[in-house]
């Protein structure tokens, strides 16, 4: 590579950056790239299932490989994508924000972009919740609000839910409900709770030798999509009050229009007048583009932390105003205002759900499809006949998730359309496309949810094939493990 030399008017000269070009010649040496130096285990999966799509294009609701093959993206990035991939407004927000050369990340200084994003988030979000802290993961954010909890409360404990998913920093972590992400990583915090979802009276156990920092939980829970009773959240911040501690939503994953409202505690459940203390969100603030988390809260929940001068930066983080992300999180408010993205979710997501559960009502397997806006789940249960009652039990001897892997991986090869399973050890599919998926979109993954679903109740048809190759392949990476 040569060195940059002066320019003749005696300028230094940077050699120019060719992305794209490296894209094009070193693009297609992603996975043994990630084989190499990334995650071998997480290529091996991915070579596995057939998930190795050299993916060079996103646009809407889709993802376009080097083939120019066309996928319908149910996954979302995890459900980052509000406006949909690369929205026009958002990257042209993006780029204004790099070309007005502005004085990022100050340190010691005002940004001018946060006061904006927090001034829209703190309009946006249900109740009082004036103060806002910013930071990049939802992991990240978590931790924050369990400081600022336990700083108010002067109270150690921390309850959550079985199922629950705040991420995986260790504070979360210490309030994750799913046990395969805990092991090994221990000791995490201590004065920690699990209890069930969607019951009170465990919380109110829980809660009743007052010593309770705060209460963490989702509107629905990520994993299996989990939809509480109309009236839990109500219920439960009655109880926390009741017994000074705060309630913590995390809306990480159903903020920002997913579930067909601004936030899902909106539905009418809760009620419009219903606030949680905190309120947590990440994911679809980025825009698809920028890491980006905030944490908004009660004035005296916010004071109790930055209580003094000298206590100003108690918690804080290097990046989380940084001007791009602040630029990406107004652009993303805008979108989502300008083009009513919330009322189209709930729009389409409805017509999904229904059709979903029309096509697929009555076929054994099938137990339940549910939801809220988009974030819809297929729910899939144990066989009556006795014929697909053995295939079923052998599936799940071999690996409790195969039999949703089997369902996902023919959706992928033969219809195109990327999904995920909804959890461990779950037979739900989840469904959390970008916001702008289109009502022909809608009946593209109908129609390719009936044809396969119908396949698997086909003893020996497709779909068990794919069961049973994907069974091998995980009792032959297991078996070096059990020799030594
Ligand atoms: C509800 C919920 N909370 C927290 C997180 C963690 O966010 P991050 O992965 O950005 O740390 C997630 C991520 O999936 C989530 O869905």
């Amino acid at each position: 590579m040569s060195v940059p030399g002066p320019s003749p008017a005696g300028e230094p000269r940077a050699s120019a950056f060719d992305l794209a070009g490296l894209l094009s010649a070193r693009g297609h040496e992603a996975l043994p790239l990630m084989d190499r130096h990334v995650n071998p285990a997480m290529a091996a999966v991915l070579r596995t299932i057939g998930f190795d799509q050299n993916y060079v294009r996103g646009e809407g609701a889709y993802l376009f490989d080097n083939q120019g093959r066309r996928y319908i993206d149910c996954l979302g990035g995890y459900a980052v994508f509000a406006g949909g991939r690369n929205h026009p407004v958002i990257r042209d927000a993006i780029r204004q924000a790099m070309d007005l050369n502005l004085p990022n990340l100050p340190g010691v200084g005002t940004p001018r972009l946060a006061g904006l994003l927090a001034e829209e988030l703190v309009r946006i979000a249900p109740g009082d919740l004036p103060k806002v802290y910013f930071a990049s993961g939802g992991g990240e954010a978590v931790d924050a609000a369990i400081k600022f909890a336990r700083a108010f409360t002067g109270r150690p404990k921390v309850v959550f839910c079985h199922r629950a998913y705040h991420g995986l920093t260790v504070g979360a972590l210490s309030a994750n409900g799913n046990h395969e992400f805990r092991e090994s990583f221990g000791p995490l915090l201590e004065h920690t709770r699990e209890i069930p979802f969607n019951d009170l009276r465990s919380l109110e156990h829980a809660l009743f030798d007052d010593d309770v920092a705060a209460f963490i939980v989702e509107p629905i829970q990520g994993k299996g999509v989990n939809i509480p009773d109309r009236d839990y959240l109500r219920r439960a911040k009655d109880l926390c009050r009741k017994h000074g501690a705060l309630l913590i939503l995390d809306e990480i994953q159903t903020g920002l229009g997913r579930t067909g409202r601004m936030f899902a505690c909106q539905h009418d459940g809760a009620g419009e007048s219903w606030q949680p203390d905190l309120l947590v969100i990440a994911k679809a603030l980025s825009g698809g583009y920028i890491p980006s988390s905030a944490v908004l809260m009660r004035d005296d929940v916010h004071a109790a932390t930055f209580a003094s001068m000298q206590q100003c930066s108690r918690i804080q983080n290097t990046f989380g105003m940084n001007d791009l992300a602040m630029a990406a999180g107004l652009a993303t408010l805008h979108v989502l205002r300008d083009e009513r993205i919330v009322e189209h979710a709930a729009e389409v997501g409805g017509y999904l759900r229904e059709r979903l559960a029309a096509r697929l009502a009555g076929l054994e397997m099938v137990k339940d499809v549910r939801g809220r806006g988009l974030m819809i789940a297929i729910e899939f249960g144990r066989p009556a006949s006795l014929a697909l009652r053995a295939g079923w039990s052998l599936l799940h001897k071999l690996d409790e998730s195969l039999f949703c892997q089997a369902v996902i991986l023919p959706l992928m090869n033969d219809h195109r359309i990327l999904t995920q399973v909804a959890g461990h050890r779950l037979d739900v599919i989840k469904l959390i496309p970008p916001l702008v998926l289109s009502r022909a979109d809608a009946d593209e993954i109908v129609e390719a949810f009936d044809r396969t679903v119908r396949a698997c109740h086909r003893l020996g048809g497709p779909v068990w094939e794919v069961g049973k190759k994907l069974g091998a392949a995980a009792m032959k990476r297991l078996a070096p493990a059990r020799k030594g």
